[in-house]
């Protein structure tokens, strides 16, 4: 018999099992499989699948795979009922929401087992995480719909949603998208995914019973061609999509051109920060959180610890310590810290990619595991920053650890990543964590904290880990569609320049040949040739003819002009103040210049003075766009930090050449980013002479970079670049979808626009619309009165 004191030593558990009673019960009920949940009823099922419950390897339902047809029933259903709920007051939508969130609540144990079940993630996760956030999520919304009208005047739904989601938070994927859509009058069309469809179904049940009106939530079921069909269908408006960073490609490409709306939560490969002076027992499970949470399968897991080199032999100690004592088993069992992978294919993932960083040389630690879907914590050290443990996303409970000795080492090494989803920075001093916090890539910080959640916080990333927010305002404003301009007569590409060189033009009219301006100063175009710019009568000059090398030398210049975006908005204000007041200086001449271009007197006088007026509008702003303290439930400030993009390519319209040119170009570099734009094609020069006023004024070099020339060209190598964050385009239809689908590459963020459609002069082309284009919200969560 074991000794009281030999048990307390040895501090076993007993298996503390939770009842599934219910869940198998139900499944029993549905043993016949399962349809599409389509206009509020359940079809017959067809071309069914199966589920599987990856603990045990067992079928425990089979599934409908969705086709063509049944996608467009879906959109069909949610199209016609989009109408009804959109015109639902924002109180009738809030009751709605409410009810579904009570009746989730009555529920709440019968979901937490059956997405154990499904995915195999513990049970105490599913109980004490999962579940309960998407409860709250559905209530923060429903209050979303409640004040809609006051918080978002004007605003008005997208329509139908498509909504595609992975299987490594089922039903909380479920809620985040589902919860801010509905709020805002959109309704739906989700795809959940195929490894773990059943949660998604359970909730249409609920949502049935609470009675959401039929064709507001539609769900269907199916692997990728379903996914692809319907983020492909022309009936959906929007587009939601969780998951990895290849099919997030895929759905930019394939969207490219439709107008759809599109925000993609893509992989990651996050950085825990430990400094030396951190509180090495809490920063040891934070990494528990990070990494060893839902078996690793998370998008913004702390897949790459860094740690101070001078702490680094005690902190792995430690770590180790506590790797050894994590219960890894059967999903259902209370005491449980890992469970199941999600599916025998991810194993086998995992094990490649962990074979390969030990033929690469890693060293691993590894606790133990049972047989069957099962994978122990992981740790890996020895690893070079080029290495495929280092870079790659895992997806599994394998982390990484490196050390470092500055801080700056650090951030260096945390930016090391295409990916910018999260980051979790350890430390004692709160300086230094705010610091490092406005260094990293990432859309999300946690402070002395790993993996934290909430409706009411922004949650997603930056580079190839996507654009669009979720949670919070920002993710609220993802659901709604901002009035998008049309175009009387669409804009039509202009001819391709004529290269001309200098020599073979008369001396006059043309009074100089105007220069590219990169990095601060003036550049002769690396082809050696111009083109003509026509005016009221014949040519008025001649402008560069700028190619593929012009613009690389400019984004390397405006990388290298990196010291604009930390600077105070104050600062920015007062030197974009002094660019206004040096164009005004300049008014008449300006004016002259789009005289000559054919333009009246008092055209060209309105458009100079709206331009004028519109840097000083932006220059207010400078230090006004601001964040905010969101209010999440933990003891936390989670601040929303406006940051720039970074480097931004713009293509400008071809009318109103430097009206155009002020209103991109101004939100842009006013929130901290720097810019390579292309003028107008037609006018370049109303841009390119604005150099000497950019000089005058104290515009550091390279935050403005001017690359004249074909448009669509330039414009193309812009989004083919990897060093570029972002490209705006006003230009043709073709030109946008070009645009969009080339972006793919380092999934930077678009704005293609037809360049006719909007009126410059107008409202139209100021705005707050314009700054929430330039920035993006990072959530930082410091620890607050806890
Ligand atoms: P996945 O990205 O293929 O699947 C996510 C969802 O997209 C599923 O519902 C799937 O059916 C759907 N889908 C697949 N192809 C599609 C297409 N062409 N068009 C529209 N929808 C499509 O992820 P998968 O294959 O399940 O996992 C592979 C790897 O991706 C993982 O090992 C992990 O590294 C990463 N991943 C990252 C996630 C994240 O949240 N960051 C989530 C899931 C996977």
């Amino acid at each position: 018999m074991t000794k009281i004191t030999e048990l307390l030593t040895r501090l076993d558990y007993g298996t503390a099992p939770e009842d599934s009673a219910v869940v198998r019960e139900w499944l029993a009920r549905h043993a016949a499989g399962f349809g599409h949940f389509i206009n509020g009823a359940f079809t017959a099922p067809a071309n069914t699948f199966a589920v599987t419950n990856p603990a045990t390897g067992a079928d425990i339902a089979r599934v409908s795979q969705g086709r063509a047809e049944d996608v467009d029933a879906a959109v069909k259903a949610a199209r016609a009922a989009q109408p009804k709920w959109a015109a639902l007051s924002g109180h009738d939508r809030a009751r709605h929401l409410y009810a579904l969130a009570r009746h989730l609540q009555q529920h709440a144990r019968f979901l937490a087992v059956l997405e154990t079940i499904d995915n195999g993630k513990p049970i105490r996760e599913s109980r004490d995480i999962d579940i309960p956030l998407v409860i709250r999520h559905l209530y923060h919304h429903a209050g979303w719909a409640e004040v809609l009208a006051d918080e978002f005047p004007g605003a008005a739904p997208h329509g139908v949603c498509g909504q595609v989601i992975p299987w490594n938070f089922p039903l909380l994927m479920l809620a985040w998208k589902v919860a801010p859509a509905l709020a805002a009058g959109n309704t739906v069309v989700l795809k959940p995914a195929e490894y773990t469809p059943l949660t998604a179904l359970a909730f249409a049940e609920i949502a049935r019973e609470a009675g959401l009106p039929k064709g507001v939530l539609n769900i269907v079921t199916g692997d990728g061609t379903t996914g692809a069909a319907l983020t492909g269908h022309p009936g959906v408006d929007k587009v939601a999509f969780t998951g990895s960073t290849e099919v997030g490609r895929l759905i930019r490409r394939q969207i490219a051109g439709s107008a759809k709306a599109l925000t993609l939560e893509l992989g990651g490969k996050s950085p825990l920060i430990v400094f030396a002076d951190a509180d090495l027992d809490a920063a040891v499970e934070g990494v528990v959180d990070s990494i060893w949470f839902n078996q690793g399968q998370v998008c913004c897991a702390g897949s790459r610890i860094l740690v101070a080199e001078a702490v680094a032999p005690r902190f792995t100690e430690l770590l180790r310590r506590r790797m050894s004592g994590l219960i890894v088993g059967d999903p259902l069992d209370k005491n449980t810290d890992i469970g199941a992978i999600v599916h025998p294919v991810q194993l086998q993932r995992i094990r490649a990619l962990v074979d390969q960083g030990r033929a690469e040389g890693a060293e691993l630690h590894q606790g133990t595991a049972p047989e069957g879907c099962y994978y122990p914590a992981t740790l890996a050290t020895g690893v070079e920053p080029a290495s495929v443990l280092a870079t790659e996303e895992i997806f599994g409970p394998v982390v990484t650890l490196s050390t470092f000795r500055t801080p700056d080492d650090a951030v260096a090494l945390a930016n090391n990543t295409r990916y910018g989803l999260a980051a979790s920075i350890w430390s004692e001093n709160i300086n230094l964590c705010l610091d490092i916090a406005g260094k990293v890539k990432a859309g999300v910080v946690w402070i002395n904290a790993a993996n934290v959640f909430d409706a009411g916080a922004s949650f997603g990333g930056m580079r190839e880990s996507g654009f669009g927010r979720e949670g919070g305002r920002a993710g609220m404003a993802a659901y709604l569609a901002t009035a998008r301009p049309q175009a009387k007569r669409p804009e039509t590409a202009p001819p391709a320049p004529v290269a001309t060189p200098a020599e073979s033009l008369p001396a006059t009219p043309i009074d100089r040949t105007a220069k590219l301006y990169v990095g601060g100063k003036q550049a002769r175009p690396d082809s050696g040739y111009s083109y003509a710019v026509p005016g009221a009568k014949g040519a008025v000059g001649l402008a560069p003819l700028g190619n593929r090398k012009d613009i690389r030398n400019a984004v390397e210049a405006a990388h290298a002009a990196k010291g604009w975006g930390a600077q105070t908005g104050h600062n920015r204000a007062q030197v974009l103040y002094f660019l206004a007041e040096n164009l005004s200086a300049r008014a008449s001449e300006f004016q002259d210049r789009l005289h000559s271009f054919g333009q009246t007197q008092g055209a060209a006088r309105t458009e100079v003075d709206t331009a004028i007026r519109r840097i000083f509008w932006y220059a207010a702003q400078a230090d006004k766009f601001d964040g905010a303290v969101q209010a999440t439930k933990s003891a936390h400030v989670t601040l929303a930090i406006p940051e720039p993009l970074g480097v931004v390519g713009i293509a400008c319209p071809l009318a109103l050449p430097l009206l155009g040119f002020v209103s991109l170009v101004l939100p842009a570099i006013a929130m901290g980013n720097r810019v390579v734009a292309v003028p107008s094609q037609l006018h370049p020069l109303a841009a390119t002479d604005l150099y000497q006023v950019l000089d005058t004024s104290d515009v550091p070099g390279g935050v403005v970079n001017i690359v004249s020339g074909e448009r669509d060209a330039l414009a193309r190598t812009l989004a083919d670049h990897s060093d570029v964050d972002a490209v705006w385009y006003f230009g043709t239809a073709e030109g946008g979808r070009m645009i969009e689908e080339a972006s793919a590459g380092n999934l930077k963020q678009t704005w293609a626009e037809d360049g006719a459609a909007r009126d410059w002069t107008g409202d139209e082309g100021q705005g707050r619309a314009f700054l929430t284009r330039a920035t993006q919200i990072k959530t930082v969560w410091v620890p607050y009165g806890a």
